[in-house]
């Protein structure tokens, strides 16, 4: 345990830094100037963030959530930002109809989209798995089959374009945690999803790059506010940097992007070598305790 915290994380770390900064590293935000972007759950948090990046990048964005209200400020927002042009569509991902829906209105407003980032996220309990499995059957419907219904609408015209979807996941969607087992799950299923995905698409020649989003805690009140006193959240990142290594990942057709890079990467080397180690030092971090059981 401590010959692994003293020696091994810390040349991991070395070589990993080592090779992040000597990649090839071109991201020029004038990529996403005048491209047609369509981002979901941009009423608040991250998708926020991420709005008002394309805004000043110069894109054309059509935003989406449930909040008409929030939305419709954000909007005023990215046209003040420098946004080409910014649109809201406002609906639960929970409707596959309305998922779909979204996507159509970005053919009708433009015929053409870049760029397809899938972020948003129902709410979810942070407590012991309480079997309720309709809570788990809605959230497949709003975290994993609305991402795969707008994918599904959105391909001809990424085809066209040889545009990117970008897909936000998180940690839990490669590891187990406690505490949120039905987000867990929907996240699991994304990476297999669209990894299976990416595996179709080269050997088609599909030129569409997918992007998997792999997060650790980020600084948005939503999150903040469900780990407070459980979870060791005393660095969380922020919010408006995450939103960027998002977007700079899909525009340089990255297949993984890892934000914060060493907080996941490392943690997700040690998975498949000591996975239940990596379980122990994941338990470590909880307040257990403070979770109150069902
Ligand atoms: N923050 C973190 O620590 C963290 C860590 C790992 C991964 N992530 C991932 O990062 C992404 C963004 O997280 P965040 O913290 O920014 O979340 P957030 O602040 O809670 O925002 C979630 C967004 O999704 C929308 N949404 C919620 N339910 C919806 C529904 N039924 N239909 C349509 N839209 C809905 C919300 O707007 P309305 O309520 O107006 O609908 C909001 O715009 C998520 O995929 C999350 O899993 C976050
Ligand atoms: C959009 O928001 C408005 C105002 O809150 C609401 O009346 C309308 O039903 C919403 N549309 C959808 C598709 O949910
Ligand atoms: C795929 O699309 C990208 C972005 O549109 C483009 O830069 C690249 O040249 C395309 N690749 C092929 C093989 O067509």
């Amino acid at each position: 345990m401590d010959l692994l915290q003293k020696i091994l994380i810390p040349f991991v770390g070395l070589v990993l830094a080592f090779c992040f900064y000597s990649g090839k590293d071109d991201f020029k935000p004038e990529m996403l100037q005048g491209k047609h972007v369509i981002v979901t759950g941009a009423s608040t948090g991250i998708g926020e963030q991420m709005a008002y990046h394309l805004a000043r990048m110069g894109s054309h964005i059509l935003i989406t959530a449930r909040t008409e209200a929030k939305l419709r400020k954000v909007v005023a927002q990215c046209l003040e930002l420098g946004a080409a042009s910014a649109r809201y569509m406002n609906g639960s991902m929970e409707d596959l109809v309305f998922a779909q829906n979204v996507v159509k209105k970005a053919e009708e407003l433009w015929g053409h989209l870049d760029m397809l980032i899938l972020n948003h996220v129902g709410s979810s309990y942070f407590n012991y798995f309480n079997s309720d499995i309709e809570h788990v059957q809605k959230l497949l419907d709003i975290n994993f089959l609305s991402y795969v219904a707008m994918t599904v609408a959105a391909l001809p015209m990424l085809k066209n374009s040889g545009g990117s979807i970008v897909v936000v996941s998180s940690m839990a969607g490669k590891v187990g945690f406690p505490f949120v087992v039905p987000y867990s799950a929907t996240k699991f299923a994304l990476d297999g999803f669209f990894s299976s995905l990416r595996q179709e698409f080269a050997i088609q020649n599909t030129n569409i790059s997918i992007t998997l989003c792999i997060l650790g805690l980020i600084n948005t009140e939503n999150a903040m506010k469900a780990v407070s006193g459980v979870f060791d959240s005393s660095s969380p990142a922020p919010k408006e940097e995450c939103a960027f290594e998002i977007i700079k990942g899909g525009a340089l057709r990255q297949r993984e992007v890892y934000y914060e890079y060493t907080s996941t990467k490392i943690p997700l080397l040690i998975r498949d070598w000591a996975p239940g180690l990596l379980d122990y030092l994941i338990r470590r971090k909880y307040n257990v305790e403070k979770v109150q059981e069902n």
